[in-house]
């Protein structure tokens, strides 16, 4: 598939685009800087090209990465996500979204809280922004970046989705499976991702308090 990330010059983009180049699919880096984008895509086509997988991997503006693209990750901070699709929001017309955006805050003790937008979750923050048109999956939003970047790794984790669309859920979980030994669960609607988004300060708490790189496993 044609997969774009924005802001896939970041620390969660790594994994996904590593891994879904390991599976054969087309990635789209997307960034503020054409140049910036251009020069990831060409580390991690190196990187890939040292362990003997061939790519296709091309960075370029969000902009262009959206259009170009049959499945879009949302790779942006919190607090520019929402801003960022909507500025580019010309750039979308059926793709299936993904969002994987949790809003946390850092207190003086060091320890992480959810803090959702008004919105109640970043997933309806960012849907508010999309045309109506796109289908908007919740997902992968308890996955550790750096677990998820050594592609040599299997990852034993499920990844919990939710989305208001089955086919797109379909796709993302096909998707999901194309990183070996990860499950997908859905959840349900996409009013749900709020839960899904809180588990992740208290699993990066517990990471932190216990040198782990916990994710999440239902058994
Ligand atoms: N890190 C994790 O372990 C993890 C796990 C699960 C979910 N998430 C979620 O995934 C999203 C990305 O997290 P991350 O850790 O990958 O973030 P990050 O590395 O801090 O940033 C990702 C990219 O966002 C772009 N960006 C930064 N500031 C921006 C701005 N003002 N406007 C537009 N784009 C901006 C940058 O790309 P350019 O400079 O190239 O534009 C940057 O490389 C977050 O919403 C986070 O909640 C993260």
């Amino acid at each position: 598939m044609k997969i774009a990330l924005l802001g896939g010059t970041g620390d969660i983009a790594e994994g996904l685009v590593l891994r879904w180049s390991k599976a054969g699919h087309d990635i789209y880096i997307g960034s503020r800087s054409d140049e910036k984008a251009k020069g990831i895509a060409n580390e991690y086509i190196e990187k890939l090209d040292e362990l003997g997988i061939e790519s296709n991997i091309q960075g370029m503006p969000n902009a262009d990465a959206a259009k170009e693209a049959e499945v879009v990750i949302i790779s942006i901070p919190p607090e520019y996500a929402a801003d960022t699709v909507r500025q580019i929001r010309d750039s979308f017309t059926d793709q299936i979204v993904v969002t994987p955006v949790v809003s946390m805050d850092r207190h003086e003790d060091k320890s992480f809280v959810f803090n959702p937008p008004p919105h109640g979750s970043s997933a309806l923050e960012i849907k508010e922004a999309l045309p109506d048109t796109v289908k908007l999956v919740s997902a992968y939003h308890n996955l550790p970046a750096k677990e998820l970047s050594k592609i040599e790794q299997e990852l034993d984790y499920d990844v919990v989705i939710c989305g208001d669309d089955e086919e797109a859920k379909e796709v993302i979980t096909k998707l999901t499976e194309d990183m070996p030994n990860m499950r997908v669960l859905d959840a349900g609607p996409l009013k749900l991702s709020s839960m899904i988004e809180a588990i992740t300060p208290l699993i990066v708490n517990l990471n932190i308090k216990h040198k782990q790189n916990f994710s999440v496993k239902f058994k």
